[in-house]
């Protein structure tokens, strides 16, 4: 009965993330420097909004990497025959992977993988339209649990398609233990896809998460928006403000509510106080060389096969095949 399965799991999974929300806020309300995830920038107004910004005219990412999926959608889909799986990782609007659907032989099997049941129905329903020879397998997971691929996937090698540089919220640590468990579920000679921003001039970059419309800020101020409506807090959003920065250190724009006053915000019942310009971290976003991010990839198991890049090097697209180091027994990177 897949359908009551999968019904029950969805139930447990939105209680569990609200209580899970909670925990996260105020853990990271609590620590010295205040943090908050970013997955939670995502509800449905913060999605909308990430839409928003994908078109401003200084968010170069979503329309570079277009652009080179457009250039090389033949190059990237000649591997994959009838019968083989293009597996993506979250659903967003897609019309990137619809430039490679469209390139795909009849009967591929298209599995999105989003941890949203709206999100996954709205792209499914929309793409069974366009391409109604695809077959589509949607999958409620998050992106890292690999648990279920052995048994969807069987010993098949798929292509994996991860756009949108959404590897650069992580770590390079997390980036990296992300992909070495993602090559540990696959057999050899499978495909990665994936999209990596690129480091660049800060007059090129900082506009970017600083647009002249404030998208970006009313994007990061819904977090707390989000934090007000769901856990009953009283963050007054006229006495905090966007800022994102750019630290060379780690290569990363950083972006930051930052408090405009002395106050007291209450929580889940819990007070936090914020000191005049003390920030919530909210999220990172990593830019790559192009050989280090190669270097992070091989050391976790996938061997370049081609690097795309646009004319101005602002982004890259990453081909990346799974491989068995000299010596060691498939899978060797558990
Ligand atoms: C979705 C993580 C790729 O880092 O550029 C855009 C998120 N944040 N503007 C990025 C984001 C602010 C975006 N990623």
């Amino acid at each position: 009965m897949a359908g009551n399965s999968s019904a029950i799991r969805v139930a447990v999974d939105q209680s569990s993330i609200d209580f899970q929300f909670a925990r996260d806020v105020v853990e990271g309300l609590s620590r010295r420097s205040k943090s908050l995830p970013c997955r939670y920038l995502y509800d449905a107004r913060g999605s909308e909004l990430f839409e928003r910004i994908t078109s401003l005219p200084e968010y170069y990412p979503t329309r570079t990497e277009a652009e080179i999926f457009r250039h090389n959608a033949v190059q990237l889909t000649a591997p994959i025959a009838g019968g083989d799986f293009f597996v993506e990782f979250g659903s967003g609007s897609s019309i990137k992977t619809e430039l490679l659907l469209a390139q795909l032989p009849a009967d591929v099997t298209y599995m999105p993988i989003d941890v949203s049941q709206t999100a996954l129905d709205e792209a499914v329903e929309r793409l069974r339209m366009r391409f109604p020879g695809l077959k589509v397998t949607p999958l409620i997971a998050d992106f890292s649990d690999v648990s279920e691929w052995p048994l969807v996937l069987g010993r098949r090698r798929p292509t994996l398609f991860f756009p949108g540089s959404t590897i650069g919220n992580l770590h390079p640590a997390e980036a990296s233990a992300l992909l070495s468990r993602w090559r540990a579920a696959l057999p050899q000679g499978a495909r990665l896809i994936i999209g990596v921003d690129l480091r660049k001039g800060l007059d090129r970059l900082l506009p970017a998460y600083n647009d002249a419309q404030g998208v970006t800020a009313a994007f990061n101020l819904n977090l707390l928006v989000r934090i007000n409506r769901e856990l009953h807090a009283n963050f007054d959003l006229g006495r905090f403000a966007h800022e994102a920065i750019y630290d060379p250190r780690y290569g990363r724009i950083e972006m930051h509510l930052i408090s405009k006053a002395r106050q007291t915000v209450t929580v889940c019942g819990r007070s936090f106080d914020f000191n005049l310009g003390e920030g919530i971290h909210t999220e990172n976003s990593y830019k790559y060389n192009i050989s280090d991010f190669q270097e992070l990839a091989r050391l976790a198991g996938w061997k370049t096969l081609s690097v795309l890049k646009d004319g101005n090097d602002d982004f890259s697209v990453h081909e990346l095949e799974t491989f068995v180091a000299p010596g060691r027994d498939e899978p060797a990177f558990l």
